[in-house]
């Protein structure tokens, strides 16, 4: 028999209105997202730029939500400490970026912050084996980083499945990329308990709808539970 998991909802603000942000921030947190996602780029490990440490430190003025720190960046050593400082709940790095990734993972963890590792598609399950039971997070990523919008990539759901099988319940499975309410049920069979969307949630005139639509779509709640939550 199927057990009932609880799926956390991470908005992602790439595809906000950054002119807005509060206010967009203020809108998913009503609407019950466990988590808001900030995707940190440098230009270097990704072919874009996004955010950086003081925005970060501004959202964190204006939200309770934890902030989910996915860095896409070259060096995460070198800014980890600057992330934790402006207020990151967790600071996720790719495991493409670094040699050492047990020492990465110890220093985060020193930071007082919980600690995450990144994989893209194109890296397998293997990459990440030895590092999986120290970390808190593990973000698998179903596009290529660096954009939002794009196709979630069923292909990556092996390597899910076969990453569920090694991980404890309380440590995050987190799927990013292309999630959508098509997609949502997809991960969460493969064993994703936290989806993060972008796209699906502020590219559309009603994020709070678009939350509420995932959550029933992750989890199969019908519509009335919800609304009463
Ligand atoms: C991609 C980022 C994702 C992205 C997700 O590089 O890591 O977090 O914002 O956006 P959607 O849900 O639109 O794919
Ligand atoms: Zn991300």
């Amino acid at each position: 028999m199927e057990v009932a998991r609880t799926i956390r909802i991470a908005p992602s603000v790439l595809d906000a209105d950054f002119g807005r942000l509060a206010e967009q921030i203020a809108t998913v947190e009503a609407a019950g997202a466990d988590a808001l996602h900030l995707d940190v780029m440098d230009g270097h490990f990704v072919p874009n730029l996004s955010l950086g440490v003081p925005v970060v430190a501004g959202i964190r003025r204006h939200t309770q939500l934890f902030l989910d720190t996915h860095l896409m960046i070259t060096d995460p050593g070198k800014y980890a400490p600057a992330f934790a400082d402006a207020g990151a709940g967790s600071i996720t790095f790719h495991i493409e970026t670094v040699d050492q990734p047990r020492q990465l993972i110890r220093q985060i963890r020193a930071l007082g912050v919980k600690v995450g590792v990144s994989l893209n598609p194109g890296t397998p399950a293997e990459a990440v084996l030895d590092v999986l039971e120290h970390v808190d997070i593990l973000l698998v990523m179903t596009v290529w980083p660096g954009f939002g919008g794009q196709r979630f990539m069923g292909e990556c759901l092996e390597k899910i499945a076969v990453l569920a099988k090694r991980m404890r319940p309380e440590q995050w499975l987190e799927v990013d990329g292309g999630i959508t309410v098509e997609m949502a049920p997809r991960a969460v069979a493969a064993g994703a308990n936290t989806l993060v969307a972008g796209s699906a949630i502020f590219g559309t005139p009603d994020p709070a709808a678009a939350l509420h639509a995932l959550r029933r779509a992750a989890t199969g709640a019908p519509r009335k539970a919800e609304q009463t939550a």
